[in-house]
């Protein structure tokens, strides 16, 4: 049978990854899909960095257009990045009638339902699996291994350079500023590092496992996102202290009045599982009805793993190239026409537990106050701890019991204005995971 030609779009971390696992790999590859595939055309804007790395064979084009509609080409390998030539290449790639693989969250996050529309109306498959958690193979768990589930939650570490930053600031205590530099070199960060350090890469993720997960659109736009840079060192310190690890969480969750969509850093017990990966592992945690928690651990960025899930991609995409679409596993996991649109929930209607910090004035009477505040907006305290700050204040940590976020940020607000309050108060929300 004739080899599957495939045009790479963009040859740099992930790119050159994929170069280097099909070429070294051609074997086993063949052996698997029945055929062999071969990288016949590549785009990038460096041609001679390119070429350093494919060699003659390959046909080199700064113009990713020609690549998407030359005839010979049966997949198109997206790993440009970014919104602009990315989505045009893909929409023609679309309109072209070719399957299309691609790692960028951060365009299917804001576009993808309106790629994944094209695509099915076309009969195509856009495979995205490199676009979640790196290496790991999350997303064809979440559509194929617990299929037979109505699934409750997914919760992950699903940026791993927020991780290791947050290991590297943990445990041999560099500065931020340190831990994102070496992480950039180590080709984890985003073109702009701001899109993982803010939790915005984190959102794009769980945009996207939020739809697989629960047959709902993707709706980034909804998600609550927060990052790592206003965490205090002394939060990382108390968290250790009380038992806890702090880590920037991806969480979605199925309740009776919507889905919860939320990225922050968040408290775990340190015993659990996902509170012990370090690095830049992730790790997703995905609990079904049926099946009960699960969880998915590995590389979620550089070169080889991330290649490893655009590969496997190819590999399936291959496979089943010339299927009847109606054969094909529908991309976001359930069938275009059974997508439904539960509402996204507002962040005021969350439940969680949270831990509290702040720093009063060490005089009688500040304890009942605040406690007094707390109560009065039904929020129950399950522990606090008070240490002396110079001569007449004290920093003060309350772990609540589970409470409306509504409810806190009233209760929060009502305490920030108390004369006797000297610092903000700081409030981070803490997932049991269980
Ligand atoms: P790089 O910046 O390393 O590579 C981008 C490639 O695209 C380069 O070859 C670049 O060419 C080429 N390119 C960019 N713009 C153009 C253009 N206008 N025309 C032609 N070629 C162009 O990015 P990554 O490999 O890190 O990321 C690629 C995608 O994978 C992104 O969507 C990213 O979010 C995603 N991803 C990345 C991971 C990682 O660990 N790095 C992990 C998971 C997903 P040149 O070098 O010549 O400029
Ligand atoms: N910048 C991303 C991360 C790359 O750090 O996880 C993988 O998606």
């Amino acid at each position: 049978m004739s080899r599957i030609k495939v045009g790479l779009l963009g040859i740099g971390v992930v790119g050159g990854g994929t170069w280097k696992v099909l070429t070294g790999n051609a074997g086993e590859i063949e052996r698997r899909v029945g055929r062999g595939i071969e990288v016949v055309a590549v785009a990038a804007r460096d041609l001679d960095k390119a070429r350093r790395l494919v060699g003659e064979t390959v046909r080199l084009t700064e113009d990713g257009m020609s690549i998407v509609r030359d005839p010979e080409i049966d997949i198109i390998v997206e790993l440009v990045g970014g919104e602009s030539v990315a989505r045009e290449w893909i929409m023609e790639a679309i309109a072209q009638g070719k399957h299309v693989v691609t790692a960028n969250k951060a365009l299917l996050a804001k576009h993808g339902n309106e790629i994944f529309r094209a695509a099915a109306e076309k009969g195509v498959m856009v495979a995205f699996e490199a676009a979640v958690a790196g290496g790991i193979p999350v997303i064809k768990a979440i559509r194929e291994g617990l299929a037979a589930n109505r699934i409750q939650w997914v919760a992950g570490i699903i940026n791993g350079t927020t991780n290791y930053i947050l290991s590297e600031m943990r445990v041999r205590g560099v500065s931020f500023e340190e831990a994102l530099a070496d992480a950039q070199r180590l080709g984890y960060a985003e073109a702009d590092p701001t899109f993982d350090v803010e939790g915005v890469d984190a959102a794009h993720k769980l945009s996207l496992l939020a739809s697989l997960a629960f047959g709902i659109p993707v709706q980034f736009d909804k998600a609550h996102i927060e990052g790592i840079s206003e965490l205090a060192r002394e939060d990382i310190a108390h968290a250790e202290r009380l038992g806890y690890r702090i880590k920037l969480l991806g969480v979605t969750r199925r309740s009776a009045k919507g889905i919860e969509l939320r990225v922050h850093p968040t408290l775990i017990p340190a015993e659990r599982l996902l509170a012990n990966v370090e690095g830049a592992m992730n790790a997703v945690l995905v609990s079904g009805d049926a099946v009960g928690p699960t969880l998915y651990y590995g590389q979620g960025a550089g070169e080889l793993p991330t290649a490893s899930a655009v590969v496997a991609d190819l590999v399936d995409v291959a496979r089943l190239q010339a299927a009847d679409p109606g054969h094909q596993v529908p991309s976001l996991a359930f069938q275009p026409n059974a997508m439904v649109d539960i509402p996204i929930l507002s962040m005021d209607d969350v439940v969680s537990s949270y831990y509290l910090r702040l720093r009063v004035e060490d005089r009688p009477g500040v304890l009942a106050d605040l406690a007094r505040i707390l109560s009065d907006s039904h929020i129950s305290i399950n522990s606090m701890f008070q240490e002396p700050h110079g001569e007449a204040d004290a920093d003060i940590i309350f772990l609540s019991h589970q409470a409306r976020e509504g409810d806190v940020n009233r209760a929060l607000e009502k305490i920030q204005s108390l004369p006797f309050v000297k610092s903000r108060v700081i409030r981070l929300r803490m997932e049991n995971l269980l």
